[in-house]
This record gives structure tokens, C-alpha cells and sequence, in this order.
């Protein structure tokens, strides 16, 4: 496929006939054709079919005609892959068989085998055949991972993650990174098969300090960002509530995802005053709940957001988290017609 398609030309820095636009979690729930292809299926299991995660990730390019096709699968897929007892419940999200928590869970931890991941590489393969349209890899940062590892599920304010980090520093180290190379065998898997750009999720660095984060996360998200752009893959670096982290998050990384709570204007002007990567690509950032308003103003809110998006070298254009699950997905197809037209 040609570097010549939108999502591509706004990852090099560059503005493309029109902005790119793609949406997180845009296959799913909100897609009836999804539902129908998933129904009584385990969602693990869905993703390591090959086949199904196959054309789950091209639905949405079909039916929306986004510019990227992010790769159908979860973050937690590494994990079940090397042997851990996860799984994905409905409404609740992962849950272990137990929480790692103590330095002999931790070294059980990462004795765990190297994963297989054809069955990874095999789907994006397919996807590509499918499709016209660049496909996304993506992975959990470390610090996510961990924090489902430690927890055991899922939890508000990760407590026992960071109570670890600081109690056990070493523990920690070892955790973090056993899940930075895990997260990046994941990536490498979905680049084999021949995704063109990865997009590390951090959705739960918002609820660390900053000194915590650079002490104790952000090498460990670096490590996976080198390795994939080792292989000459642009990234694009997204966590949730991360205001004050990105300048940080912007390090190693070729474009920045801006969550829906961070203004994009002052988005761009941090990262230009605090010495952002060049070109300055920026990826985000509708609300997710404008979704739902009247057609008047989510059209006001998309283009107060396109404006802002002009002091960047490129922008991206995308939610500034993913797609709730009640969405009329009217709402998105019509949505990236307008701003194909604009
Ligand atoms: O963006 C995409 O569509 C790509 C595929 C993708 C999924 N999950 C599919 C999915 C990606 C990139 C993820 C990332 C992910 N998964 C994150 C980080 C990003 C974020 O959303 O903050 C996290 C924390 C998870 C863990 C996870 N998986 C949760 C919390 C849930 C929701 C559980 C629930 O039912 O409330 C999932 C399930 C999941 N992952 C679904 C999808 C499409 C829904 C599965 C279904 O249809 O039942």
C-alpha cells in the first residue's frame, strides 16, 4: 500500500488533501454487523481467531470509511498468549484467576513462556488483503498491564499498583519490564503481518504523579516505542487524563493523543514551548459524550477542534477516547464524510 494515504502523509508531519480520521474502539459494540459476528463469543478467544479478528478490524472501514483500521484485538491478548488466566467480562472488563502482588507472584510472573503470536500476525495479514486503508497496531504501556496484573481486575484509583511501585521498587522493575516486552513482542507480531503505524495505550497514566510516572513508567513505554520505531513504524503515544504529562509523552513518540479532558489549543502550545518532537503531529480530540448531541453541535465541536488542529505540523483527527458503546453509528459515518468534504 501506498505511504501516499492520509493517515500516513499527517504521521510524517504532513497535511494531506483531507485530515485522517479513525476512532478508538471503532469496531465494536456500536456496530450491529459487530454484534451479529460476536454474538455468543468469548471476546479472547475472538481475537485469536484469525478470521473473525480479521474482518471485525475491517468493519468499520466499510461502513465509515475512516482512513485507518485499527487492529481488532485487546490489550490483554499478550498477556492470555503467554499463559496468564485472564479473561474479559462483559460490562466488568479483565479480571485475573488472582492479583500479582508480592515478589514470588511476580517472579511466577515472568517465568511464563514466550508467547506464540502467529495467530496475531496471520489476522492483521488477512486484514490487509481486506482493506485499502493503513492498519494500527497497537499495545497496553506497561504501566496499564501492570496495573491489571497487580490489581487483578480492574479498580478506580490502581492502589495497590502504586502502592507497589513504591514498596517494592524492585518488584516493580521486573514487572514493568516483563509487560514492556511483552507489549512490544505484541507490536512486533501485528507489524509482521504488515500494520503501517502503533498507538501505545496508557489509558491509566492520569492517575500517577509525574515524578511517579518518569520514575516508574515512562522508561518502560519508552522501551516499547524504540523497539517498534526500530523498525521505522511511526507511533502515536495515548493516555487518558495525561494534561500534565505531554511533554512527556511526547518523547519517542511521532504523534501525540490528546484525551478529550486537555484542551487541543493548549495541547499544541505546551508542546511547542517545551521543546516538542518536529513535526508536531497531534491526534484527538472530540468528546466522546458530544457524540450524542444534536447534529448542530457536534458539528460546532469537530470543527472548533479541526481549527485548533491547524497549529499543529499535522493532526490527526479522532475521540479523545473510544466510542461508548450506544453510539447511532449514523453519527460517525456522517462524521467522517463531513470532514472528508471540508
Ligand atoms: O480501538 C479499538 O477498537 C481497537 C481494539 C481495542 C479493544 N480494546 C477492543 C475491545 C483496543 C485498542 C483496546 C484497548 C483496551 N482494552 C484498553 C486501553 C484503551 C482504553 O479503552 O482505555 C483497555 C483498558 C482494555 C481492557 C478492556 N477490554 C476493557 C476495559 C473492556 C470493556 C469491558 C466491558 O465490557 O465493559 C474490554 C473489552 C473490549 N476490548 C471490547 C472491545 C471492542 C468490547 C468487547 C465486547 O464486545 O464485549
Amino acid at each position: 500500500m501506498a505511504d501516499a494515504t492520509p493517515f500516513l502523509q499527517a504521521l510524517k508531519g504532513k497535511r494531506p488533501a483531507h485530515t485522517p480520521v479513525w476512532f478508538m474502539r471503532q469496531a465494536g459494540r456500536s456496530l450491529p454487523e459487530y454484534r451479529r459476528l460476536r454474538a455468543g463469543k468469548n471476546m479472547l478467544y475472538s481475537c485469536l481467531d484469525p478470521k473473525l479478528a480479521a474482518e471485525l478490524t475491517c468493519q468499520p472501514v466499510r461502513r465509515h470509511g475512516v482512513d485507518a483500521a485499527v487492529f481488532f484485538s485487546d490489550i490483554m491478548v499478550p498477556l492470555k498468549l503467554a499463559g496468564i488466566n485472564v479473561d474479559i467480562k462483559t460490562g466488568v472488563g479483565p479480571v485475573m484467576d488472582k492479583p500479582y502482588r508480592n515478589a514470588s507472584d511476580i517472579w511466577e510472573l515472568v517465568s511464563h513462556r514466550t508467547p506464540d503470536t502467529s495467530a496475531i500476525t496471520e489476522a492483521v495479514r488477512l486484514a490487509c488483503t481486506k482493506v485499502d486503508v493503513p492498519i494500527l497496531a497497537f499495545a497496553g504501556a506497561p504501566f496499564t498491564l501492570a496495573a491489571y496484573l497487580v490489581e487483578g481486575g480492574p479498580s478506580r484509583d490502581h492502589l495497590a499498583a502504586r502502592t507497589l511501585m513504591h514498596s517494592a521498587p524492585q518488584s516493580w522493575r521486573m514487572l514493568a519490564n516483563w509487560c514492556a516486552e511483552l507489549s512490544l513482542q505484541f507490536a512486533k507480531a501485528q507489524i509482521a503481518g504488515g500494520a503501517r503505524a502503533f498507538q501505545l495505550f496508557d489509558s491509566w497514566a492520569g492517575s500517577l504523579s509525574r515524578a511517579d510516572y518518569l520514575r516508574y513508567c515512562a522508561p518502560y513505554s519508552r522501551r516499547v516505542l524504540a523497539g517498534v520505531s526500530a523498525l521505522r513504524i511511526p507511533t502515536i503515544h495515548f493516555g487518558v487524563g495525561t494534561a500534565s504529562l505531554l511533554t512527556d509523552f511526547a518523547e519517542g513518540a511521532t504523534c501525540v493523543g490528546v484525551d478529550y479532558r486537555t484542551d487541543l489549543s493548549e495541547a499544541i502550545t505546551t508542546l511547542r514551548k517545551h521543546g516538542s518532537p518536529s513535526p508536531l503531529v497531534v491526534q484527538g480530540n472530540i468528546d466522546p459524550a458530544m457524540l450524542a448531541c444534536p447534529p448542530r453541535l457536534l458539528d460546532e465541536h469537530v470543527d472548533a477542534i479541526l481549527d485548533a488542529g491547524k497549529a499543529a505540523d499535522a493532526h490527526i483527527l479522532n475521540l479523545g477516547h473510544g466510542v461508548p458503546r450506544q453510539t447511532d453509528p449514523h453519527v460517525l459515518t456522517r462524521l467522517v464524510q463531513r470532514v472528508h468534504r471540508l
